[in-house]
Parts: C-alpha cells; sequence; structure tokens
C-alpha cells in the first residue's frame, strides 16, 4: 500500500542521501546513545543545524554523559548554552538530565520520556524513535511542510496539524522510525524546501498531491494572519 512504497522510498533515499551529523550513527553503526540524541534534539528545536554544531561538540566535550551534566553547575550550563538562546531550554535540559539520572537512564518508551521535566511531545518521539528505534510519529516543521505536500492537506495550520499527524502516522514504517523521521527531515531541508523545491530530484515525487497539481510551494496552507 502507499504506506509501504513511500516508507521504502524514502529510506532507499536516505541510506545514500542521509546528511552525516554529529549526532547521528554512521551508516550501519547502532543507534547513537540517547543521551546525545537528547541534545541534539532539544538543541535543534529553536536553532538551525549550523548553529548547533559547535554547542552540540562543547556540550560532549564538557558533559559526556547524562551523569556528567546532571552533576554540573548551573551557572557553567547556563555559560556554555550562552548563544543559543532560549534560555529556559538550558533550565529544562539540567533539570531533566538531574531526573535522568536519578533514574539510572533515559526511559526507552516515548511515555517514559514524556513524563521527563520539560521534555515535549517532539522531542519524546524522537528519541524513542531515533535512539531506542521505537515507532513513533516524529512531526518538526520540516516534517510538516513535506508531508502536508505529500497529501496536499489543505487545512491551515494550526487546525491542519491534526491532519499532517496523521497522515504521518499512516506512513511511518514499523523499523526504521528513526531513519525515516530523519529522511523527512532531511528532504525537507534538501529538496521540499519552502521555496522552489526540487521535485525532479524527490524520491517521493511520483507519490507527490501536490507535485502533482502543480501546488507544492501552497503548502503547508498557513490560517490568514
Ligand atoms: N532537526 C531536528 N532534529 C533533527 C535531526 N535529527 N536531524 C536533522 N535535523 C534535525
Amino acid at each position: 500500500g502507499d504506506r509501504g512504497a513511500v516508507a521504502a522510498a524514502l529510506l532507499a533515499w536516505y541510506d545514500v542521501n542521509a546528511r552525516r551529523l554529529p549526532w547521528r550513527a554512521l551508516p550501519g553503526e547502532s543507534a547513537p546513545d540517547p543521551y546525545r540524541v537528547w541534545l541534539s534534539e532539544v538543541m535543534l528545536q529553536q536553532t538551525t543545524v549550523a548553529a548547533v554544531r559547535a554547542y552540540y561538540a562543547k556540550f560532549l566535550a564538557l558533559w559526556p554523559t547524562v551523569e556528567a551534566l546532571a552533576a554540573a553547575d548551573d551557572a557553567d550550563v547556563m555559560a556554555a548554552w550562552a548563544g543559543l538562546g532560549y534560555y529556559a531550554r538550558a533550565r529544562n535540559l539540567l533539570a531533566c538530565a538531574r531526573e535522568v539520572a536519578r533514574l539510572g537512564g533515559f526511559p526507552p518508551t516515548e511515555e517514559g520520556l514524556r513524563a521527563l521535566p520539560g521534555l515535549g511531545a517532539y522531542t519524546a518521539a524522537a528519541v524513542a524513535a531515533i535512539a531506542f528505534g521505537q515507532r513513533a510519529v516524529v512531526v518538526d516543521a520540516n516534517v510538516e511542510r513535506v508531508v502536508s505536500r505529500l497529501f496536499a492537506i489543505a487545512e491551515p495550520l494550526p487546525g491542519g496539524r491534526t491532519a499532517i499527524r496523521a497522515a504521518t502516522d499512516r506512513i511511518t514504517p514499523d523499523g526504521r522510525a528513526g531513519d525515516f523521521a530523519q529522511g523527512l527531515m532531511d528532504l525537507g531541508s534538501s529538496i521540499c524546501t519552502v521555496r522552489s523545491p526540487r521535485c525532479l530530484l524527490c524520491p517521493l515525487a511520483d507519490a507527490c498531491a501536490a507535485r502533482a497539481a502543480g501546488t507544492a510551494e501552497a503548502y503547508p496552507v498557513k490560517a490568514a494572519k
């Protein structure tokens, strides 16, 4: 069905085209540890990949494990975070690290992760899928754009997010949910871009409803301001 075909095409593309990012496993390696996945996802929430790289390296050098971060002084963590912005993220990061250290490790399920302090629905899904290989529906802004185009979801954001999430759920495979999610992110950042999407290079072009209608740039539709 369309679920399997979209996932197969995306994963085959990802196997060749995945960005080699420091928080990702190399092809054929086992999943990266949950601390690394969690740290990168928190940093990436309101910050670009280019800006996150140096901070991610600095944090890992200073605090190579979640236990090390949990034991850090608040002021040192806030100082290391300076420049990344959204300082509530740094405070939440520390509270979460301390709870994970107390628990003896990251909970391996989306529900368990969601119960950690300051860890939201997106991060719980991303860590469950990428670090623990769980099937989880991971939707960020790139995924929203790709999926809204693929199914020509016309309902404006924010209400349209319900349909986008349901469609993402339908196409998410049981295996490799983390690669699938990161494949959608990479497709969104390199090919299915906000302006001038490169549909000729897209592995999902044949399945894409917006592409067929010639209206890819119109999605995701946003409520009039
Ligand atoms: N943005 C948020 N999470 C990401 C990831 N895992 N890879 C690339 N971009 C991202």
